[in-house]
Order: structure tokens, then sequence, then C-alpha cells
């Protein structure tokens, strides 16, 4: 095995390893791609303050997500098409996850279903929707996540139309992929990926093939989010799907002061801060900059996580510090299925693990709930100052 330090070894590895098509559709923002490269890059305007002969030992990084024990603060984010970066690679994801003791969020857009990952793993996991206009797939949808005995539902509450992601659009993303001469030539140079794959049934959206009626083109992710997504979303929608589910639902995709506050009236238990990765509205403000208000509105009466732009432990040890309970890293553990299945989403997780113990320890600080602000160096004016 490669020496793997830092989250980029693996997303060598991973690019080198899978279709184009597929890292494509991770390694993507919309449009010009701005919000995307700010989620990572307004991590690194924060620094860190040095603190020196303070206790360093019996470091804590354990803590709860949603009332749930986790080992760290981070999650894994739901990703559509994660088994299309390695074979049947939710469920070696989701084994990584449980093994570490970290959520592992299932995204509707998966290849392996619901079904799949829970014959396939001893601890819940979380389930992913979109907010769909067909109440009778939704509650189907969600039947199927409470048989599966998941532990959360997070409802997806930014994607009611999808960003225009360029590169998708040229690629002719699918799953399975479509066979045309480019496809087929890229796909040519990936024969391990290859090989693996024909060894799996699992190789179209688990959760949507067989179950949701009316698809025009089940490989296209594209025209079922057109065709099946509800453009008349509205709060009271919300209220209606958050009592779907008995248990914690977590609402992703809360940019906004006023949203924050809406959200924590229809009584969901978190928020994630987030902009899907730089995925949807590309010009708005990365999720890190966007924390401290949204914490402040309403941090007193609803749990705040925030994902979108986390590429190590130090961006989860900056975003704890600015006041999130929970973190979610999506891209950062794709590149480690893709690169090396199983192996490669625990080195992920380890990596990040590493990285906020040892910084934590440098800025003096020996239990991640004592994290906050003093801990951090946060220059004048990132939040913005920005026309009324
Ligand atoms: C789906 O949520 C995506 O961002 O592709």
């Amino acid at each position: 095995m490669p020496v793997i330090t830092e989250i980029e070894d693996l997303k060598r590895i991973y690019k080198r390893r899978v279709p184009k098509m597929f890292y494509d559709y991770a390694e993507t923002g919309s449009w010009t791609e701005q919000t995307f490269r700010e989620n990572s890059s307004d991590f690194d305007k924060l620094r860190l303050r040095q603190r020196i002969a303070v206790d360093m030992t019996g470091r804590n990084t354990a803590t709860k997500m949603v009332g749930q024990d986790v080992s760290m603060p981070v999650a894994l984010a739901p990703v559509g098409l994660t088994g299309m970066q390695h074979a049947d690679g939710e469920i070696l994801a989701a084994k990584a996850a449980e093994k570490f003791g970290v959520p592992f969020t299932l995204s509707t857009m998966s290849i392996c279903s619901i079904e799949d990952v829970a014959e396939n793993t001893e601890k819940p996991f979380w389930f992913q929707v979109y907010t769909l206009k067909d109440d009778d797939f939704m509650r189907r949808l969600v039947d199927r996540a409470k048989a599966a005995n998941c532990s959360a539902l997070v409802i997806t509450v930014d994607l009611q139309i999808m960003g225009q992601r360029h590169k998708d659009l040229k690629n002719g993303l699918s799953a399975p992929p479509k066979l045309t001469l480019r496809s087929m030539a890229n796909l040519a140079t990936k024969v391990p990926w290859g090989l693996e794959m024909l060894q799996t049934k699992r190789r179209f959206f688990g959760n949507i093939v067989g179950h949701a009626k009316g698809v025009s083109d089940p490989a296209s992710l594209s025209s079922w989010t057109a065709e099946a997504f509800d453009h008349s979303l509205d709060w009271e929608r919300i209220k209606f799907l958050r009592s779907l589910w008995d248990g914690p639902v977590i609402l992703k995709g809360i940019l906004d002061v006023e949203d924050a506050k809406m959200a924590a009236n229809v009584g969901a238990d978190a928020i994630v801060v987030s902009n899907h990765g730089g995925r949807q509205l590309d010009g708005a403000l990365s999720s890190i900059r966007m924390l401290s208000s949204i914490v402040e509105a309403v941090g007193d009466k609803i749990e705040v996580h925030l994902d979108s732009g986390i590429r190590s432990g130090q961006d989860v040890l900056k975003a704890i510090a600015m006041g999130a309970k929970g973190t979610y890293i999506g891209r950062a553990f794709v590149y480690g299925l893709g690169a090396m299945g199983e192996k490669g989403v625990t080195k992920a997780l380890e990596t990040i693990h590493k990285e906020l113990d040892t910084t934590m320890a440098l800025c003096g600080r020996r239990d991640v709930h004592d994290l906050d602000r003093s801990n951090l160096l946060i220059p004048k004016g990132f939040e913005g100052d920005w026309v009324e």
C-alpha cells in the first residue's frame, strides 16, 4: 500500500483508477465553480492559535450528533452514484464508517439500495431523501428506511432543481455508463475498476429502478431529478415530510439565517449549513463563512452541522471551533473509496481523525467539546460586509 499521509494522496490514486465520468461527477461544482473552490479556500483563511505547555494527555474527539455517539464529529455525507466510484461502494463505505464509529448517510441516488446496505452492515445508518413530488414514492422510500432500521432521516432541501454542472453534460453522465466511443476509450484504461464492476450486480440506481414509476431514463440522474423533484416545495411541505419520520430529522442545505430560523420552527433536530458542495447555486458564499451567523441565530434551538469544503481534520476543527456540532465529508471519503475501496475510506477517516486530534492538542485543547472561536484567528470581515 502506498504511503498515504493526506486526503490529497487518496485523490491522486482515485483519479487514476476511476472512469473520468465519475471522477468528474464528484470533482465538480456548478457553472464557474467559484463556490466549490471557495468552500475549501475559505477554510485556509482561518488560522489556528498555537498554545504551549498545556497538558495534552487523555484527549477526546468523541461526541454526539443528533443524540447518537460518534467517535469524532464527522459523518459520511450522502453522495449520489457512490457505487460507481467503486463496485458496491455504498456497502464498503458504510462498513468503514460503522467500524470507525461515525454515521454513514446513504443517498437516495445511490447504486446499492437501502436493503443492500442494511443486509451488509450491522449498525444503523442514516438515509437521505430529496423533496420529491410523488407522495406515494416518498412514503415507500421512508418506509423502506424504517424497515432497514435507519437511525436518522436527512432531507435535502436545496435541490428542487439541479445546478448545471458542465462536465456531467459533456460526459453524458449515466449509471451504468452509456457506451460511446469516448466513454469506451476511457473505460479501456480503467481495467481493475471494470473487472470489479463486472463482478457485482449493483450497477443501477438501486433505490429508484424498479421502485419509482414513470421514469423516462432510469440511468440518468438529471432526467430523474427534472421529472420527480417538487418545484413547488414550501415550508408546509417540509413540515409534512418531517412528519413521515419518527426519529431524528436533519435538514441539509441551509445557507441563510432566515431559512435557518424557519428550519428551527418545523421540528427538525439539526440543520446542515451547506451549499451542496458548491454543486447548486454557484456564487453563494462558502458554508464556513455562513456558519457563525447561523449558529448565532439558531444554535440554542437546533443542532447546527456543516458540510462543503472539508478535506482535513483541521477543517473539521475549524468548523467545530466556529460553532458546528458536527460536520460531513463527501469528496474526502469518495477519494478513498475510489482509490482503494473500504480500506481507502478507513484511511480517509483515520487521516482526518489524526489531523483533528493532533491539531487540537497543538491548540492546547484536550476535548473536542472545549474548542471555540478562541482557538482560531479569524480575519476581519471573514463573514462579509454586504449591503443590506
Ligand atoms: C446530487 O445531490 C448531486 O449533487 O449530484
